[in-house]
Parts: C-alpha cells; structure tokens; sequence
C-alpha cells in the first residue's frame, strides 16, 4: 500500500489530471505532473510541474524516480513511455491496457475476441480495405481514425465508396476504422474500479447525451430497463477481468433501438461521465483513481442522488466571463471549473452537477441555468 506523504505522478495535466491532483492532494499525497504545456490545468495546482513531451526520457525518468506510483489521464500517451515508467515505479493502468484502448482497431478487435458486441466495423488501412468494407457493410457509416481521435474528432460521416475514399484521404489515409452508424435510443457508460488485488466497484450507470460528437449531459440514473443496466456493468466487469486491469476504467455503450448493447469504446481513466461521482456519489472516480495506484481497496461507489451533469464548452464564454452567480445561488448546483487560460469553442471548460431528489428535479434546475447561460 501507498499510504500518504507518497509522491503520486500523472502522465497528462488537463481536466482531469487536475481533479486526480486535487482528490490526492486532498487525501496527504504529493502530487507531480508531467505536461508540455506550461499552463496546463494540473500542473499549476501540483506539487511539481515538470514541463516536458511524453516521449521524453529524462523527464520520464525525473517522474519515475519521484513517484511511488505513476497514473495517466488520457490514452494516447505513448505505451513505450509507460512501459519505460513501469521499469522504475508503480504504473496503473498497465502499458497493455492503455495500449488497447489507444487504438480503436485493437480496441474493437479486442472487445469483440472477449465475446462482447460492437457495431460491425472493418479495419481500414489502404483503399483494398474500403473496397472490401463496402461490400459487406450497411451505410449509413462512420469512419474514424484508429488513433488520437476524441470528442467526434477524426470521424467522418459516409454513405458511397467515393465518400470513402474522399474522407480516408481526408483523414491523411492514416489507419481507421469504418463502422455502421447505430441508430441509437441511449448512450450510456459504466465506470468501474478495479483494484491490484481484482477487486471491483462499479458506479451506477450513466445515461450520456452528445451533441456534435462532444459529451453535453450525463443523467443517473439512467433510464434503461433494470436487466440492460445490469448487462452493461456485467460486460464491464468482464472487460476488466480479461485485462487484469488496474485503475478507473470507462466503458461507453450504445444501447439500440433494437434493445441491444454494444460497445462504442473504453477509456482507461476517469471519465467526463463520471464527473457526476465528485458531488453524487460516496467515492469521486478521482478518489478511486489515487485509491487504485495506491494498492487500496476500492471506495464506496453507491449513489447519494440523483444528478445531472453539465458540460460548459468555450463556447459560453464567446462574449466573456458567463454569469456564475446564476449558477450559485442555486443550492444543489455545483460548479466545477477547470482553469483554462483560454476559452475556444468546442472546448471543455468546466461542468455542473445538479442534485435533488429526484431526475426530474434535477433537469428543472438544469434547463433553468442552461437557460440563464444560454447554452
Ligand atoms: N457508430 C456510431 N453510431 C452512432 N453514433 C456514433 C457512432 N460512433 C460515434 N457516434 C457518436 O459520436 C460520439 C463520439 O464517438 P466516439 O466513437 O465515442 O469517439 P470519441 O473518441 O470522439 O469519443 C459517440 O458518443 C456517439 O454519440
Ligand atoms: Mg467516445
């Protein structure tokens, strides 16, 4: 075990590397962080900043030899880099689960190698694979880029061969996946805890609402029928099992409106669907995430209440700082910001958690800040 007064690393000093520092400052550890980028939202709360690439390996190893134990924040930090981590202190995740989550054509070949469902895709690598894809696939269709995607980014919506063929080389004709565009009823997302000892907790499943590709709203709890909801934390655990994971990890689902569950993706961390945890649930996923790198068994994942969370995109701050206070006086509404030096449209800035004592509660309070931010 990992007890407090132990230094902790992060690979990643965004969003949620911050919450991560916050959660294990919190509980008496010390916290590095390991960005590029000098403002970066974590590195300016930790203990120690040290402002390098991902790739560099005198910073790593500035990290490895600093911490007890090593965490990341986002999957396309390079494996080999965390294999290198692992050869001089606790690294959780594993270099192999983040290596299966950073690309979505080991992703979905490994879900699918577990006997779980995605939506029927093909791996596409030259202009052969589209050709052979087409013929077999239902358009609509979605081809993504295997790697570096996130928020909807590096994904382009097909219907024909030639919208194939344009949007691959679109895409840089880098590795993708083409996939069969889901008519959707739910989206939804387990997160899970899994400990070095195996063991699990599971946080109630959350109903997640994109717009525009980018997470706008998770709802718990989630409205899908009981047995589904336990079929997608069972198909979760099951994921876990077979990595022989340690850490967060985030499954995100698509539930059909032909009543069936697949699985979109996974995420090897803390997730914006687990946001609600922080004010909705005994253990935040951030505490769990120091929990986890620290060899302890999980916290208690039941739920407090019902809640709704808000994402704020930059695009709320286009004519300045938005009203707070509209936000404050709300008693069960609760304000997380991120600390971005730079507000853009499309980028995450904060969220808000709503809580009451009932969903539909939590909406009404809900749509009545949406109203007043105008998002
Ligand atoms: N095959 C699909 N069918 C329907 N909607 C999809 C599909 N793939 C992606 N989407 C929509 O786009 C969102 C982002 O896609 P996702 O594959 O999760 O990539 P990202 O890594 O950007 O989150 C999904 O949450 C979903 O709303
Ligand atoms: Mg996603």
């Amino acid at each position: 075990m990992i007890l407090p007064n132990a230094t902790l690393g992060v690979l990643g000093g965004g969003q949620l590397g911050r919450m991560f520092t916050l959660a294990a400052i919190s509980m008496g550890y010390r916290v590095v962080v390991l960005d590029p980028d000098p403002h970066s939202p974590a590195g300016t709360i930790a203990d120690q900043h040290i402002k390098a690439d991902y790739h560099d390996h005198a910073a790593l190893q500035l990290l490895g030899d600093a911490c007890a134990a090593v965490t990341t924040e986002f999957e396309n930090v390079p494996a080999e880099s965390m294999e290198f981590l692992e050869t001089l202190c606790a690294v959780r995740p594993h270099a192999d689960s983040v290596r299966i989550a950073q690309d979505r054509i080991r992703e979905k070949t490994f879900v699918q190698e577990q006997g779980l469902a995605t939506a029927a895709f093909a791996a596409i690598y030259e202009d052969a694979d589209i050709v052979a894809a087409m013929q077999t696939l239902r358009a609509p269709l979605l081809l993504k880029t295997a790697s570096m995607g996130y928020d909807g980014k590096g994904q382009v919506q097909v219907g024909t061969l030639a919208e194939a063929r344009t949007a691959h080389e679109q895409l840089g004709n880098t590795a993708c996946v083409l996939e069969e565009r889901i008519d959707l009823e739910h989206e939804v997302s387990v997160i899970l805890a899994r400990s070095v000892n195996g063991e699990k907790a599971t946080y109630p499943v959350g109903e997640n609402r994109h717009v525009n590709g980018i997470l706008d709203t998770t709802l718990v709890p989630a409205a899908l029928p009981p047995d589904i909801a336990r079929n997608a934390v069972d198909m979760a655990i099951q994921l876990a099992d077979s990595m022989n994971y340690c850490g967060v990890l985030a499954v995100e689902f698509f539930y059909t409106r032909q009543g069936e569950l697949l699985i979109n993706e996974i995420a090897t961390r803390p997730h914006n669907s687990g946001h609600y945890t922080v004010d909705a649930c005994a253990t935040s996923q951030f505490e769990q995430q120091v929990r986890m790198m620290c060899g302890l068994p999980p916290g208690d994942t039941r739920s407090l209440s019902p809640v709704v969370m808000t994402n704020l995109l930059g695009d709320i701050w286009q004519q300045g700082e938005p009203a707070w206070q509209v936000v404050l006086n709300e008693a069960n509404a609760h304000l997380h910001l991120y600390g971005k030096n730079e507000a853009r449209p499309g980028r995450k800035m904060g969220h808000i958690n709503c809580i009451a004592d009932d969903l539909e509660q939590a909406l009404a309070t809900t749509a009545a800040i949406r109203k007043a931010l105008s998002i």
